[in-house]
C-alpha cells in the first residue's frame, strides 16, 4: 500500500480539483479515510466541474464545502466531526455557505448532523453522487438535501474523474464498489452496499487516459479485488464481444498492457479468495508491481472465525507460502486489528508470533472499535478494556517495527528501480518514490525529474524509509 493511501487510511488529506472553466461559485473538497474515499472524490469534483464549479485550497473562500468522510473507527468520525464543527464557524461570516457530508457517515449520521445538530445543510451517500448538482440546488432554494440510497448498480463507470493528486504520477481507479463479505466488526457493508465490479472497458480506458496525461502508476481499488467479476450480459453497458466475462486476473493483464510504462497496483487483496491465477498474471509482467496487501486482521483462529473473515492461520500462511513461490522477494504487508471482542492473551500472543512468523514490510494496526449495525455490535460484547486494548496493540507495533527494520535493513547495497514520485514532505531537497516492491526510498534531487524511472543504490535505512543513492 502506498504512503499516499496509508496517509489517508491513517486520517486526513486535503485535495483541490484544479478547474478551468468559469464559474462564480468554489468548491472546497476535503476527503478522509481510504483510497476508495479519495477516488469518490475525484468523481465528485468531475460531477461538479461540468456544472461549472471551480475548486479551491482555502475554505475560508469557498461557497460550498464538501467532507468526504469515514466510519471504520470511531475516531475517524470525531475527527471529521472537529473538522465540521470549524466549517460551521465560518457559516458566521458567510451566511449563504453551503456544507455537506459525502460518504461513509451520510446514512448512518444524516439525521443526527442534519436535523439535531444542525451542522451541515447536504447529507449525500456514496451511491448518490450524481444528484449532487439537484441537490445542491434544492439547498440554494433554503432546503435541507439528503440522498442516501445504496444502489446495487452504481459504479459511475462512465465518469472520467478529475484527478485530485498533487504528484501528476500516481493515480487510483475503482474496479468495485460495496462489500459482501460481512465481517463482523466491520462497518463498511452498511456504509456502501453491496458489492458490484466496474465495466473493464471503461477501467482500461481510464488507464489509457492517465498514460496520456503523463501518469506512471495506477492502483485498481476494491474492498476486496480478488472478487471482482464483470459478466459482460449486463444491461445497458457497452458490451465487449469478444470476452463473455472478466476475472481479477483477466483484468489485470488488461491494465498491464496498457502500457509497460504505467505501473499497476491494487488493493485490497482478501486471504479467502486470491487466488494463484491472480499470482502468476503479476510474475508475468514486469509492471505489474511485486507487493500485496494482504490484512489478516488476527494471528488467532478462533478470533478469526468471530469475525467472520472465512479462513485459517494455516490458510493465510499457505498463501503466504505461494506468494513467496511464485514471485519470490514480492513486498507483503497487513491489517490487523488488537482486542477484538473475547480475545485473550493466548489470542493475543498468537497475532505476536504470527507477525515473528511472517515479517510484513509493512502494517497497518488499529485497536477494535465498535461499529453500529456491525453483527459483533449485535452479538458480541465489547469486552477488552481499553488499556488492555492499547496495550496490546503497542506490543504488536513494536515486534512489527522491529520486523521492518530488518528486512529495510536487508536492502542496503542492492539497487532497485524506483518511480520518481515527487517530493518528501520533510525534505524539500530530496524525491521519493518507491520500489516495485513498495519500500518508500528517498534520495538527492538533483538532476531528476518527476515521473521517471531511476536506478538507485539503498544506502542506510529507518523502519519505514530506505535512503539511496541515483546510481547513473
Ligand atoms: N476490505 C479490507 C479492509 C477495509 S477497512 C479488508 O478486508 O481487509 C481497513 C482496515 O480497517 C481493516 O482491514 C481493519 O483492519 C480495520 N478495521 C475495520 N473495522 C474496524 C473496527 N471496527 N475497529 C478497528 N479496526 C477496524
Ligand atoms: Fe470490511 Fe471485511 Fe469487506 Fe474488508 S472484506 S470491507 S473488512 S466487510
Ligand atoms: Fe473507506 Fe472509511 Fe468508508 S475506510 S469505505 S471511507 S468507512
Amino acid at each position: 500500500m502506498s504512503k499516499e493511501i496509508n496517509e489517508m487510511l491513517q486520517g486526513t488529506a486535503t485535495i483541490v480539483a484544479p478547474s478551468n472553466k468559469p464559474n462564480t461559485k468554489k468548491l472546497f473538497l476535503e476527503s478522509y479515510g481510504c483510497a476508495m474515499n479519495f477516488s469518490d472524490s475525484e468523481v465528485v469534483a468531475s460531477i461538479l466541474k461540468k456544472e461549472g464549479y471551480t475548486t479551491t485550497r482555502d475554505f475560508e473562500e469557498a461557497d460550498v464545502i464538501l467532507v468526504n468522510t469515514c466510519s471504520i473507527r470511531d475516531k475517524a468520525e470525531q475527527t471529521v466531526r472537529q473538522r465540521l464543527h470549524i466549517f460551521k464557524k465560518q457559516k458566521k461570516n458567510k451566511p449563504g455557505l453551503i456544507i455537506g457530508v459525502l460518504g461513509c457517515m451520510a446514512e448512518r449520521l444524516k439525521d443526527t448532523l442534519l436535523e439535531q445538530e444542525k451542522l451541515v445543510d447536504l447529507v449525500v451517500g456514496p451511491d448518490a453522487y450524481r444528484d449532487l448538482p439537484n441537490l445542491l440546488e434544492n439547498v440554494e432554494g433554503g432546503q435541507r438535501a439528503v440522498n442516501v440510497l445504496l444502489s446495487r448498480e452504481e459504479t459511475y463507470a462512465d465518469i472520467s474523474p478529475v484527478r485530485l493528486s498533487q504528484n501528476g504520477v500516481t493515480a487510483f481507479i475503482s474496479i468495485t464498489r460495496g462489500c459482501d463479505n460481512m465481517c463482523s466488526f466491520c462497518v463498511v457493508p452498511f456504509t456502501r452496499g453491496r458489492e458490484r465490479s466496474r465495466n473493464p472497458l471503461y477501467i482500461v480506458a481510464e488507464a489509457r487516459e492517465l498514460v496520456e496525461n503523463g501518469y506512471k502508476e495506477v492502483t485498481l481499488l476494491g474492498q476486496n479485488v480478488d472478487s471482482y467479476r464483470w459478466n459482460n450480459s449486463k444491461k445497458g453497458e457497452i458490451e465487449n464481444p469478444e470476452i463473455p466475462t472478466t476475472s481479477f486476473a483477466e483484468l489485470l493483464e488488461m491494465v498491464a498492457k496498457v502500457s509497460p510504462e504505467l505501473r499497476v497496483r491494487f488493493s485490497t487483496s482478501h486471504p479467502k479468495d486470491m487466488t494463484d491465477e491472480v499470482l502468476y498474471m503479476m510474475a508475468k509482467y514486469k509492471n505489474i508491481c511485486d507487493y500485496i496487501h494482504l490484512p489478516i486482521q488476527s494471528g488467532s483462529n478462533a478470533m478469526l472465525k468471530k469475525m467472520n473473515r472465512n479462513h485459517t492461520v494455516e490458510w493465510y500462511l499457505e498463501r503466504i507460502a505461494r506468494i513467496q513461490e511464485i514471485i519470490p522477494n514480492c513486498g507483503i504487508s497487513t491489517d490487523i486489528i488488537a482486542g477484538f471482542c473475547d480475545e485473550t492473551e493466548e489470542d493475543h500472543l498468537d497475532t505476536m508470533r504470527l507477525f515473528e512468523q511472517v515479517k510484513f514490510n509493512l502494517a497497518y494496526m488499529y485497536y477494535y472499535s465498535e461499529r453500529p449495525k456491525t453483527l459483533a455490535e449485535r452479538k458480541f460484547e465489547d469486552n477488552i478494556p481499553l488499556d488492555i486494548k492499547k496495550k496490546r496493540l503497542s506490543e504488536i507495533v513494536a515486534i512489527h517495527r522491529q520486523n521492518a527494520l530488518e528486512q529495510n535493513q536487508k536492502t542496503i547495497g542492492k539497487t532497485y528501480e524506483v518511480l520518481v514520485e515527487g517530493e518528501p514532505k520533510k525534505n524539500k531537497d530530496q524525491y521519493s518514490g518507491r520500489t516495485s516492491e513498495n519500500f518508500y526510498a528517498v534520495f538527492p534531487k538533483e538532476g531528476l525529474t518527476k515521473g521517471t524511472y531511476i536506478n538507485v543504490k539503498i544506502v542506510d535505512c529507518s523502519s519505514a524509509t530506505l535512503i539511496a543513492e541515483v546510481i547513473q
